[in-house]
């Protein structure tokens, strides 16, 4: 079947005279601002060309971002340099008033004005030396994530590279990023510092980009260095996605944000780089409780189709006819959907707290809830640091021991715990008791969080993995958002290896958004292969070649995957498709053939139900205006 095609990348195709196009070659522009919320004063402001940008409109992408400093955070990218700059004008005055730290790359006419001249802000540019951990392709058309070394002197190298190589594998070999490795490149980025280890109490060590803890406890890790931290990533250019700062420490700490700040901990470092990736790459809130920001395609807001972005993915709702309520809920509790919303799944969250402390033997550290009583079952869930044994300490509730054991090998380094009791809490208040028993750990031993949340039986809160619906999150302030599934995602459950399907759905996009299928289409002749040219007359002549070389997704992966996918290849001459050369990566045409060709190369994958963007498509063209031989 000689269809023609009228798509649009014919189109360009057929109004193309010579040399190779296709939809990504244009690379934009991207401003990166940071300025106080309270004055709108900018701190901060970064303008470079970077990677293309699938579908990026007319009037540019825009995205606005509350930083963990408070600061906000404004990146807007554009197809034209002017536009860029006219936007970075209106959002932090005119260039020549800018006294404050900037990385600018290009200026173009009408702005090559001096603008206020700033002491260094560093006498010290880190020297890196970058290796390949794990790489598929030119960082051009790859999305890159870098591991900067923190508090690894000079003998501390192969250390550095040893745990940086851990961490890529751990979270893109048969887990997590493993299926869109092909479009990821990772990397360490060495550069020695003068004292091992991150800063304790607030203090930055002379490391890289001073990273330190606020104490001693295990929590966050913070960077003192931004300055450094840019620069390192800024002069690797295209190579630097996304910057991951490493602490050498054993322990669990991190921070997400503008850099991933992670630490090589054996339980913790892969927990806290996928779930900080997840955010930074996916552009997704949290899914678990307790948290303030809640976005993106796990998140819904309403109980509406149009409010929900997984209604794609929703699981039949279970078969509730032969249930009995045995008890009333409150209007806003029902789980036999109104029409046009969607059901949710029921649970309560009677109790959230995000202690932070330190324990002691001195005195049991408690606190209470209320339940109503109308819940099948509960879970107490909580994260403890600096505790490695059984018997040191003791968590009841109501005065009844729960038999807490810690993870085999933890160590002092921090965990989670789930406790689930498959029975109803009484109506009234209860309470939860830590009680440390060991006073060798005081100082150490640390409650990071509590939590306690009730469910309704299994037909109405459906805890099987892998059915999609509405199952409510709590925020700190007690609002209820949705997200798709109760405990499939990283992104709630942080010691889950992986990412639910909305998830991996929005990673995909993400990617393919910067990441083209089609790394290059090249044309060359070649003398005639005998298999092709059996019987043919011209056994001398030439051929005319052209090599299609894609992304190695699908059959052209080095490791397969356990996922269905494939590319589907059309290639149309002159506006004509050759149906001969359907799916395959080679065409071979007469070495006398002139005019245009065109690929058009769709991927598909299980992981993917519905691509609104077309951002699994790719097309390239070229004419061929000399004969081969
Ligand atoms: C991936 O490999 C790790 C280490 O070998 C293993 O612990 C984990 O269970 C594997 N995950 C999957 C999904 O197979
Ligand atoms: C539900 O949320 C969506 C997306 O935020 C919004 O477009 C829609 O208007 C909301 N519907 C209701 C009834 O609030
Ligand atoms: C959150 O709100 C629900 C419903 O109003 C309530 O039952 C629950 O106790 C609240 N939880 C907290 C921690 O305030
Ligand atoms: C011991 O822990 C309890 C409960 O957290 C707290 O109220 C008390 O201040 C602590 N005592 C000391 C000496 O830290
Ligand atoms: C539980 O409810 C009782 C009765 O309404 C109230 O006095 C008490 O303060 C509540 N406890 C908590 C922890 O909210
Ligand atoms: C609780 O026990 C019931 C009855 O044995 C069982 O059907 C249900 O799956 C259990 N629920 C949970 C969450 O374990
Ligand atoms: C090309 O591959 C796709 C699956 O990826 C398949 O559906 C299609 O039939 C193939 N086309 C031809 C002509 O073999």
């Amino acid at each position: 079947m000689n269809r023609v095609l009228l798509d649009i990348w014919l189109v360009l195709a057929l109004c193309l005279t010579s040399g190779l196009a296709a939809d990504v070659t244009e690379r934009p522009y991207e401003l990166v601002v940071h300025r106080e919320l309270d004055t709108l004063k900018c701190t901060y402001l970064a303008l470079r060309e970077t990677q293309h940008f699938r579908g990026l409109a007319d009037s540019g992408y825009f995205k606005s971002k509350r930083l963990e400093s408070g600061e906000e955070r404004i990146q807007f990218i554009a197809k034209e340099e002017q536009a860029v700059w006219e936007r970075a004008e209106a959002l932090c005055g005119e260039k020549y008033t800018w006294d404050f730290y900037t990385l600018i790359h290009t200026v173009p006419q009408g702005y090559e004005m001096e603008q206020v001249v700033l002491p260094p802000v560093q006498d010290y540019v880190p020297q890196l030396e970058v290796s390949p951990l794990i790489t598929s392709g030119d960082s051009s058309n790859r999305v890159d994530l870098v591991f900067f070394a923190d508090g690894y002197t000079s003998e501390e190298k192969d250390k550095f590279l040893d745990d940086a190589l851990r961490l890529a594998e751990d979270i893109s070999s048969n887990q997590t990023f493993y299926t869109v490795k092909p479009l990821l490149n990772f990397w360490a980025a060495f550069a020695p510092s003068k004292e091992s280890g991150v800063g304790v109490g607030g203090k930055p060590k002379d490391t890289v980009f001073g990273l330190y803890r606020d104490g001693t406890e295990l929590r966050g890790v913070y960077y003192s260095k931004p300055e450094v931290a840019r620069e390192a990533c800024d002069s690797l250019g295209t190579q630097c996605d996304y910057p991951i700062l490493m602490g050498n420490d054993p322990l669990y700490g991190g921070l997400g944000g503008e850099f991933t700040v992670i630490t090589p901990s054996l339980a913790n470092g892969p927990l806290v780089l996928r779930h900080e990736l997840g955010h930074s790459i996916i552009d997704v809130g949290e899914e678990y409780d307790g948290g303030f920001a809640y976005f993106g395609v796990n998140a819904a807001h309403n109980t509406t189709s149009a409010g929900v972005p997984w209604t794609h993915w929703l699981s039949p709702v279970p078969n509730t006819a032969t249930h009995h309520h045995s008890h009333s809920y409150d209007d806003h509790e029902h789980n036999s959907p109104v029409e046009g919303e969607i059901r949710v799944e029921r649970a309560v969250m009677p109790l959230q707290n995000y202690a932070w402390t330190l324990l002691n033997t001195s005195a049991a550290w408690s606190t209470t809830f209320n339940s109503s009583g109308q819940y099948a079952w509960h879970l107490i869930r909580f994260s403890l640091s600096g505790i490695p044994a059984a018997s040191d300490l003791v968590v009841s509730l109501d005065g009844k021991d729960l038999h807490w054991a810690p993870r085999a090998d933890i160590g002092v380094d921090r965990w989670h715990y789930d406790i689930k009791l498959n029975h109803t809490l009484l109506e009234g208040e209860h309470e939860i008791t830590f009680t440390l028993k060991n006073t060798e750990t005081e100082g150490e031993a640390q409650l990071c969080s509590v939590e306690v949340l009730e469910f309704g039986d299994e037909n109405e809160f459906v805890t099987t993995p892998g059915h999609y619906s509405l199952y409510p999150t709590f925020s700190e302030m007690n609002e209820t958002t949705y997200r798709p599934t109760n405990e499939d995602c990283l992104m709630r459950i942080v010691t889950t290896p992986n990412f639910c399907s909305a998830c991996v759905e929005g990673l995909w996009y993400a990617l393919l958004r910067r990441v083209a299928l089609i790394d290059d289409l090249a044309r060359s002749c070649s003398e005639p292969s005998t298999l092709l040219d059996v019987g043919a007359q011209s056994q001398s002549k030439q051929q005319r070649v052209l090599d299609l070389a894609l992304v190695p997704l699908a059959h052209l992966r080095d490791t397969p995957v356990d996922v269905k996918e494939g590319y589907e290849i059309t290639w149309v001459k002159d506006g004509v498709e050759v149906p001969e050369f359907a799916n395959r990566t080679r065409l071979v045409d007469d070495g006398d053939a002139l005019g245009s060709y065109a690929v058009k190369v769709r991927y598909w994958t299980e992981e993917v139900r519905v691509d609104p963007e077309e951002l699994l498509e790719s097309f390239a063209a070229l004419t061929v205006l000399t004969r081969c031989s």
